[in-house]
């Protein structure tokens, strides 16, 4: 295969030497203890977790739902808070810095009295356990407050990432039938204030479901405030009672939902339970950053998404480290703030996504050279394949070639890294995600579900649950079954396309389905031309992606115009517009082309391969014999 699987970059021996998991040969004594006896292997990794009541049995495994510790009882906010209250009390669990520039150390005593508060306050205004919170809200302090707080109170929080728009906060409301909103007035991104409050008071706008809006004062914005629906964190949360001790909840009892796109125009409810995923957060925490007390580990993912879920906030207090928040951009108010963050709070282990890195790399490598980036000892990335060229940049720029990229494969599904280096032990290729992690028994197969051999490229599956693996999508059991189990039953389809080579490395290419990864970001194309159709001028839309060098991928519209609208950049630059109102600024097409037709087989089926074949040479190699118009091709290419 290509040439730069021949460079291997072995574990450095001095984080060898200190690591948890210090060879490939421990790796896989405890990757097939993982597999052969499940048993043991997670009653002594799960049994560090604080248990309030032991489980009876690991798994009751009735495809396509998997319940892990069954019987067990535990609740999460106490393993990520309380449990650390003796040994760590005094130990900032939560750095923060804002955007303008404040830092607060939260210590772990701090951030539960702070949760304890927030869950006083959340059930004294009627939440219960069981119900779904919708938090929408910038990257502060109380972002992680009230994902605890619900979990200490065992309501179920979704959690909307800032940048979506009203209509995208009204479909997960409704969806998720919350009657509870935690938000605020605004946040601060690149220097300017953003509105929040006001994009929630669009989404409720004639929905009377919600009941209650609580509001983070953050940005000293004007907003608008309903009353006997709105309320003000800091009049209500930071005067309710700092005792409440938490409740032990079901081991599957529900502890989020995520939302994520899809194949068609409905985003997904992920739905992720309470001991499962924990113990996967965990562990992943434990072993691939293998975190110790002197770290300070950063990831700068948003906690609207998985990643910052599981390692923001779940995984890092679980295993009582200290985490790092920063609130804004990348390149405010320069292109060097992360180098600037990392050298005055010396942050050890980092983690980000390749389409960072590309940024990073385009404006250049002065930006970290005016700092001290030493403190570093492990660098991560996640999103999508980090291409060699990024990597090496990655690996010399930032780590100054001395610490492993740890490259995670998973899935907002998988809850926690499935295929992944462990920093002491795994020779690393760059481009690879290595080999799975423990409880994970994945592979490629071909359309008949039989393993391909070595290069071959194939389907990648899961072949049996693991304790993070989500509980099914919120309120559609149906999708679940038919989206991940369906092509193959009993194993988990991920969608993704990958192969393996002569040592067992996979090496993920792609998603299989209609999903872009933009930026690191899932976006449904279906998702997109129902945005598009929406508006008035549109009769039919066809979304595709084409590579783009910083965010991987790019968003080409091809969109075919009602017979009373004419084509003009206006129009164009307002479709546009119009797919950031109704989805976020995330899903904005970078270009949109109007044309008389699309390429359509026989039975209707757009063909996106030539669709993406255009937008990426302006030509048409493949075979059209398919095709219904063949003379749409013409148009296309604008030949007529
Ligand atoms: C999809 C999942 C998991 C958190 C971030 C995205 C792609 C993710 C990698 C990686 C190659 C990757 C896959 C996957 N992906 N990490 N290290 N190498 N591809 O979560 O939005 O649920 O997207 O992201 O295509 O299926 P997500």
């Amino acid at each position: 295969m290509s040439e730069h699987e021949q460079t291997l970059f072995p574990p450095p021996a001095d984080v060898a030497s200190s690591a948890r998991i210090s060879s490939m040969e421990q790796y896989r004594e405890l990757y097939r203890e993982s597999l052969d006896d499940p048993d043991a292997f997670w009653a002594r990794e799960a049994g560090q977790l604080l248990w309030r009541k032991p489980w009876d049995r690991l798994l009751d495994w009735q495809p396509p739902f998997a319940k892990w510790f069954v019987g067990g009882q535990l609740n999460v906010s106490e393993n990520c808070l309380d449990r650390h209250l003796k040994t760590r009390g005094d130990q900032t669990a939560l750095l923060w810095e804002g955007e303008p520039g404040e830092v607060l150390a939260i210590t772990y005593r701090q951030l539960h009295e702070r949760v304890c508060r927030c869950a006083s306050a959340l059930t004294e205004l009627g939440v219960q356990a069981g119900d779904r919170v919708i938090l929408y809200l910038p990257m502060i302090p109380e972002a992680a407050v009230a994902m605890l707080a619900c979990a200490r109170i065992g309501a179920v929080h979704s959690v909307i990432f800032g940048g979506f728009s009203a209509d995208a906060i009204r479909e997960r409301t409704q969806d998720a039938g919350a009657e509870t909103i935690i938000t605020a007035d605004g946040n601060f991104r690149r220097g300017q204030a953003l509105p929040l409050k006001a994009n929630v008071d669009s989404a409720l706008a004639g929905l009377d479901q919600v009941k209650r809006v609580l509001v983070v004062r953050r940005t000293g914005s004007e907003i608008s405030m309903q009353s006997g629906r709105d309320l003000w964190w800091h009049e209500v949360v930071d005067s309710a009672s700092p005792d409440f001790p938490p409740p032990a909840f079901d081991a599957n009892h529900p502890l989020f939902i995520l939302y994520t796109s899809g194949s068609t125009g409905k985003p997904k409810g992920i739905l992720h339970g309470s001991g499962g995923y924990l113990a996967g957060a965990s562990l992943t925490t434990k072993y691939v950053f293998d975190l110790r007390d002197e770290d300070l580990y950063w990831c700068t993912a948003d906690v609207g998404w998985i990643t910052g879920h599981s390692y923001i906030v779940y995984g890092p207090l679980a295993q009582g480290a200290t985490t790092l928040l920063y609130e804004g951009a990348p390149n405010q108010p320069a292109e060097d703030r992360f180098w600037d963050i990392i050298e005055r709070h010396r942050v050890t282990v980092f983690y980000t996504a390749p389409t960072a890195v590309r940024a990073f790399m385009k404006w250049g490598r002065v930006h970290p050279q005016k700092h001290d980036l030493s403190s570093l000892r492990l660098l991560g990335s996640v999103g999508e394949p980090i291409n060699p060229e990024a990597w090496h940049w990655y690996h010399q720029q930032i780590g100054g070639g001395r610490c492993p990229i740890l490259d995670t494969w998973w899935q907002t599904e998988t809850g926690a890294h499935m295929l992944t280096p462990l920093p002491g032990a795994t020779p690393l290729k760059p481009g690879s995600a290595t080999l799975p992690f423990f409880g994970v028994e994945a592979d490629i197969v071909d359309e008949q579900g039989q393993p391909v051999p070595p290069h071959t490229r194939g389907l990648l599956v899961i072949r049996r649950p693991w304790p993070s693996l989500m509980q099914g999508l919120y309120g559609d059991a149906e999708r679940y079954q038919e989206v991940y189990w369906s092509r193959f039953p009993g194993t988990y389809l991920a969608g993704d396309a990958a192969t393996r080579d002569e040592d067992g490395y996979f090496w993920v290419i792609g998603r299989i389905d209609d999903v872009l990864n933009v930026s690191g970001h899932r976006l449904g194309t279906a998702e997109i031309e129902s945005a598009l159709v929406d508006h008035d001028a549109v009769a039919e839309a066809a979304v595709v992606g084409r590579p783009d060098e910083i965010k991987g991928e790019s968003i080409v519209a091809f969109v075919i115009l009602k017979g009373r609208y004419q084509d003009s950049p206006d129009l164009r630059a307002e479709l546009r517009q119009h797919v950031a109102k109704v989805i976020g600024a995330i899903a904005r097409p970078d270009e949109v082309r109007i044309t008389p037709g699309l390429p359509k087989t026989r039975s209707g089926k757009i063909m996106r391969r030539l669709l993406k074949e255009i937008t990426r040479t302006g030509e048409i190699s493949g075979d059209v014999t398919t095709l219904d118009d063949p003379q749409i091709v013409d148009a296309l290419l604008g030949r007529n």
